[in-house]
């Protein structure tokens, strides 16, 4: 049974899951670079678990708690070597992950379930310099941004472990309240981003041929379909429509909807321009510098708010 935790990297990711661990009970030792990085990231679970509290989704006391279970490290070594479960949050480099899974091999105990946070490398690529033993405990394990309030975590079940061990991991992440997704195949993207930027390819097509405002467009998405969808799923969303229906108005539309193999033109040219949203002033939208904290943190509290909700939805 898994009890002990290691989070290597304490960036926007590693931070938020060794947050989630410790807050449902977990003793987890996080791993960085250096010091700086890791005090920055024990001040953000700081104010995260402060906010929780505050919406009313934690009791005060688990803030302390949680924060004592926490301990940093700057040597690899002794993070991991009588840790049960890993996680690595490094850069999305496939070279630092292939050097860092070896070092991690070498460290952890036998038992230990390996596993890495990528949003893109394959699995195989990452792990090509471990033996057999250890390559059938090791896995993708994908969270959402941010992590502490987005439930769902993708788990890879690509052939290369037993049943047993994926049951493990399975029943870690439900004791964290976290929805798991089975993922069968290794394919770049999962299932939840493949998913995300179909929708995204089409929002950004509109406003691109000026269908529709920014505003409109994101009220349309959060009014219409996304307001089902986060109760519904899109198969059972086509269940309920019929799919006779859904097959009529998908030969309609998806012949004059946008079907381009790369990013968005507009997209691309708003990058160039330095508008890369929020964090430099502007995006679709313009943010003063002086509001950016509170529209940060009014973001945060609608997604305690949805957590909340969500708990009535499975
Ligand atoms: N940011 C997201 O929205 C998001 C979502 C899902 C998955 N991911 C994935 O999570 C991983 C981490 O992303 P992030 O956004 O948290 O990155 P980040 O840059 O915010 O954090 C990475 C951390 O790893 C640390 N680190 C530890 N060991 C290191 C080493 N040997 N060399 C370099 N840095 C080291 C860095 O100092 C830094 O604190 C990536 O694989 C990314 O694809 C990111």
């Amino acid at each position: 049974m898994i009890k002990k935790i290691a989070v290597v990297g304490s960036g926007t990711m590693g931070h938020g899951i060794a947050e989630s661990f410790a807050m449902y009970g977990y003793d987890v030792n996080i791993y960085d670079i250096d010091d700086a990085r890791l005090n920055a990231a024990i001040e953000e679970i700081r104010e995260e678990l402060e906010l929780l509290s505050e919406e009313k989704f934690i009791e005060p006391h688990v803030i302390g708690a949680a924060l004592q279970r926490i301990k940093t490290f700057t040597d690899l070594k002794k993070t991991v070597a009588d840790r049960d479960y890993v996680i690595e949050v490094v850069p999305e480099e496939l070279e630092l992950k292939q050097r860092l899974f070896q070092e991690l091999d070498g460290y952890s105990p036998p038992h230990a379930i390996l596993s890495s946070n990528t949003s893109s490398l394959k699995l195989n690529d990452m792990t090509a310099r471990l033996g057999d033993e250890r390559k059938q405990r090791v896995m993708v394990n994908h969270w959402y941004n941010p992590a502490h309030l987005m439930p769902i975590v993708e788990l890879s079940f690509f052939g290369n472990m037993p049943e047993s061990i994926y049951a493990e991991v399975e029943q870690l992440y439900a004791g964290i309240r976290k929805q798991t997704v089975k993922v069968l195949k290794d394919v770049p993207g999962l299932v939840a981003n493949r998913i995300q930027q179909g929708v995204a390819r089409e929002a950004f097509s509109i406003i691109e041929q000026g269908i529709a405002a920014p505003e409109d467009v994101d009220k349309a998405l959060k009014f219409g379909p996304a307001f089902r969808y986060a109760t519904t799923g899109q198969l059972e969303v086509a269940d309920f429509g019929g799919l006779d229906i859904w097959c009529i108005v998908g030969d309609n539309l998806l012949k004059v909807m946008d079907n381009s193999q790369s990013s968005n033109n507009l997209l691309r040219r708003k990058v160039k321009e330095g508008k890369l949203g929020i964090k430099t002033g502007e995006g679709f939208y313009k943010y003063r510098k002086e509001e950016i904290p509170e529209i940060r943190k009014k973001f945060m509290k609608k997604l305690i708010n949805q957590l909340k909700a969500s708990a009535f939805y499975v």
